[in-house]
């Protein structure tokens, strides 16, 4: 199997590390092999301790390496989140060269919007075209061909801290792989969950994980807004620990079994028996205290995205609610909690299902990997497209250059 067929997209989480291998065949792709090992050297999305998560990624890549029976690997496209990254948006303008808009003309476009001032320890990771204006026609997504005199764009700027990029793509590259490609891990998970329809519409994603979670807000198909915010899964986990005194893996078991951040009457009179610290014997505790801990937990992170969509005036943009997804949403009842503090609809989201993909795999925890490894699809096929292009373009140039010869030649 030639390695330029197979793409490895690679997910660092704070609670998994999970990679995927697959093949291309056309445009589409098949799943070969999946590896998911537990991350332990993340805190809120970032890497604090190499070592641990180099070990981390060498688990994950041979599990998967193991399961597609290939041997040799050579890039990955990576995921990225972490307090660390801000996003903004900017715009530029240029005027039109030769009346009809070309390539150049977006380049330089683009470029202009990205000559905005960012401090220096910080690096642009994605700068995303949102809409283009030609003269005063506005609401344009290709303008390339189109005729005018004055090009804008508005763009949405991600950006992360130097130092804490450059020690992801070191902890892969000590695993034995090239990062070619850094994603935002929002923009990689809306991929494999949203639909174009939903995007279109006006649509929030919300992908909790363990230590982080991660927004996109996406308008008429473009990325409006995306935002980490430092609260996920385990801050659910650890107020449960500390609030029942129990051990963390105990809490971990409640929440994902019995757990729900709604109460009614019946948990009232619900106990469960759990295990103490080390120590102390088993006890009983009332599954509406439970839901008391996990609520409080749940209405505070939906606060938070509550006033990051007022802050950024965007309350009128969602007109298709809000998806859930990530493993920290499938604690029962967060979409009604949800719904209740963001007063909009809000539903689970699950990767849409391809190639080779098992049911396993239809889980709100792999939103993420999946959606990277669509990406990374999508640009090498625009890549080929583009290598394509030029191609031609030396084709016509060759042929050009033949019949001027021929013409030389007659006359
Ligand atoms: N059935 C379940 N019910 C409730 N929570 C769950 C369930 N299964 C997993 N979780 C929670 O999901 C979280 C992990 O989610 P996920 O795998 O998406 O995170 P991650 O990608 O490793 O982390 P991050 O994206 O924050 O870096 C954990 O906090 C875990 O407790
Ligand atoms: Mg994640």
């Amino acid at each position: 199997m030639s390695t330029k067929s197979v793409i490895v997209a690679l997910d660092i989480g704070t609670t998994k590390v999970c990679t995927l291998i697959a093949q291309k065949s056309g445009k589409n792709l098949d799943i070969l092999g999946v590896g998911s090992y537990p991350s332990q050297g993340l805190k809120k999305g970032s890497v604090v301790n190499i070592e641990k998560t180099v070990e981390s990624i060498r688990h994950s890549i041979e599990e998967a390496k193991l399961m597609a029976g290939i041997d040799e690997l050579e890039s990955a496209t990576v995921g990225i989140a972490g307090n660390h990254i801000y996003c903004f948006n900017s715009s530029g303008v240029v005027p039109v060269k030769n009346k009809e808009i070309n390539q150049s003309d977006v380049d330089r476009v683009i470029e202009a919007a990205k000559a905005v001032l960012i401090p220096s320890d910080r690096e642009v990771l994605h700068v995303i075209p949102q809409e283009f204006k030609v003269d005063n026609t506005v609401g344009i997504k290709n303008p390339i061909g189109m005729c005018g005199s004055r090009l804008e764009v508005n763009v949405h700027i991600v950006t992360g801290k130097t130092p804490l990029i450059h020690n992801l793509v070191k902890c892969v590259e000590q695993a034995g792989l090239q990062a070619n490609e850094v994603i935002l891990q929002p923009i990689a998970s809306s991929k494999s969950v949203l639909s174009q329809e939903e995007k279109e519409l006006g649509v929030v994603l919300i992908d909790i994980g363990g230590g982080t979670t991660d927004i996109a807000v996406w308008k008429e198909g473009s990325l409006l807004h995306s935002q980490i915010i430092p609260l996920g899964g385990n801050h659910f986990t650890n107020d449960l620990a500390v609030a029942l005194k129990i051990p963390h893996n105990e809490a971990e078991r409640i929440k994902t079994t019995h757990g729900t951040v709604l109460k009614n009457n019946q948990l009232n009179d619900t106990y469960l028996t759990v295990q103490g610290l080390s120590g102390t014997r088993p006890r009983e505790v009332s599954l509406s205290f439970v839901a008391d801990v996990l609520g409080s937990r749940g209405e505070e992170l939906f606060q938070v995205v509550r006033n990051m969509i007022l802050e950024k005036n965007l309350q009128d943009e969602i007109t298709g609610g809000f998806v859930l997804t990530g493993g920290g949403a499938l604690i029962k009842h967060l979409p009604e909690l949800a719904e209740y503090i963001l007063e909009k609809p809000v539903k689970m989201g699950y990767p849409a299902a391809f190639g080779g993909m098992t049911t396993a795999m239809q889980h709100p925890k792999f939103s993420t990997v999946l959606g990277l490894l669509q990406e990374s699809n999508h640009l090498s096929n625009a890549r080929t497209l583009d290598e394509k292009q030029e191609d031609e373009v030396d084709m016509f140039d060759k042929l050009g250059k033949s019949i001027k010869n021929v013409f030389r030649e007659i006359f």
